[in-house]
């Protein structure tokens, strides 16, 4: 399917009006395949894929070609044992794919659960929540080269995952292939990953019980419902974007050597942090935001989350400078307060 002149406002969950001057929503490979070969100008077209838009600012029109993939494929790859791959197409929505594992018994990617975006940029960004990333359960990535349209498989030890990170996002590999499905490797066996602050306390409130010694009036946990209570979490932290635009956490965690942390801790006794190695730590960003008194401000049309101060907003009608004027005067602060600087998380197009 393709588009001229199209508003990317349905394309973007920050919903910032910008219009593309070419659209194209492919269904398959030899569809994308077909595009590449009839790009006029290889070089001088801009091209950029997106996934659902939930972590980009357009901060104008996009003069050139937005490719979107709507490759929809689920197919068991192998199974062995407990363990099993599955190849599932880069255009499912993550969160509608983590619904189908749960119910088909295929465990793994539970505390996933709720991250807007499509599978294919789950792969790019490597998303994350409550102790697990999607690298975990990531073999393997399959792309197509947007230069020549050949096919490129990314092993998952060629794709150098890291916190938020993918050789996708580093400089000469940014924005030349897309992602047309990823292999992820899913258990029969429910293990749990309940050691990230807040999920254990979530379990209790809902009267889940974690152990086999299931209290009268409890629940035993199940894969489906530690995803409802990730859900659950993440409504009451998280604005829904269909109402408040939003592209969930606006910075990234910034990890910092240990010994500049002992020094904050001095000053700031209650800084929260996780432990990244023997020499680094990371700092919640939204914590810092909070402390420097941003949480629930405005500038102008854009917003920090009243419930979340790492998440922007858009109150209605913000264009991409004003999340990038919001963006940068907290920066500013968040440095002068800590001497940290921090990075957004988001995509400026
Ligand atoms: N905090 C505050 N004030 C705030 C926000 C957070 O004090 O306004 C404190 C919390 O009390 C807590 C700490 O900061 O001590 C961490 O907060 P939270 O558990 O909410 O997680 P986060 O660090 O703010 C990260 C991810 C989220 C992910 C959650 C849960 C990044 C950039 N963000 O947020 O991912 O859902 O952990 O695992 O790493 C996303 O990437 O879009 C996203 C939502």
């Amino acid at each position: 399917m393709e588009y001229t002149d199209v508003s990317l406002k349905p394309y973007n969950t920050f919903g910032i009006d910008v219009r593309a001057r070419r659209l194209v929503v492919y269904d398959d490979i030899e569809e994308l395949r077909r595009v590449i070969a009839a790009r006029e100008g290889l070089d001088a077209t801009p091209v950029l894929h997106i996934g659902s838009g939930s972590n980009l600012l357009f901060l104008g029109d996009y003069e050139g070609l937005v490719l979107y993939c709507n490759i929809r494929n689920l197919d068991v790859v192998r199974e062995d044992g407990d363990s099993m791959i599955l190849n599932v197409g880069a255009g499912w929505i993550m969160d509608d794919f983590i619904a189908e594992c749960v119910r088909n018994r295929w465990y793994g990617l539970e505390n996933l659960s709720h991250i807007p975006g499509q599978v294919g940029a789950s792969a790019v960004q490597n998303i994350g929540a409550y102790g697990v990333e999607a690298a975990d359960n990531i073999v393997s990535v399959h792309c197509v080269d947007l230069n020549d349209g050949s096919a490129r498989t990314f092993l998952k030890t060629e794709c150098n995952y890291g916190y938020r990170h993918s050789i996708f996002k580093e400089d000469g590999v940014r924005g030349r292939y897309a992602v047309v499905s990823v292999d992820y490797r899913l258990s029969r066996k429910f293990v749990p990953r309940l050691e990230y602050g807040g999920v254990l306390k979530a379990l209790e409130e809902n009267h889940i019980s974690v152990s086999a010694d299931v209290p009268p009036g409890w629940r035993p946990l199940t894969a489906q419902n530690l995803r409802e209570t990730i859900i659950g979490i993440r409504r009451q932290k998280l604005p829904d974007p269909k109402i408040l635009g939003n592209a969930g956490s606006f910075f990234m965690n910034p990890v910092i050597p240990k010994a500049q942390f002992d020094v904050l801790r001095t000053e700031f006794p209650d800084m929260p942090s996780y432990v990244v190695d023997e020499e680094r730590v990371k700092v919640p960003a939204g914590w810092m935001i909070e402390q420097c008194g941003w949480k629930g401000r405005s500038l102008g049309r854009a917003a920090v989350h009243d419930r979340q101060a790492l998440v922007l907003v858009n109150k209605g009608g913000a264009t991409g400078k004003d999340i990038v004027a919001l963006c940068e005067a907290i920066r500013a602060s968040v440095l002068s307060r800590f001497g940290i600087t921090i990075s957004p998380e988001v995509n400026f197009i």
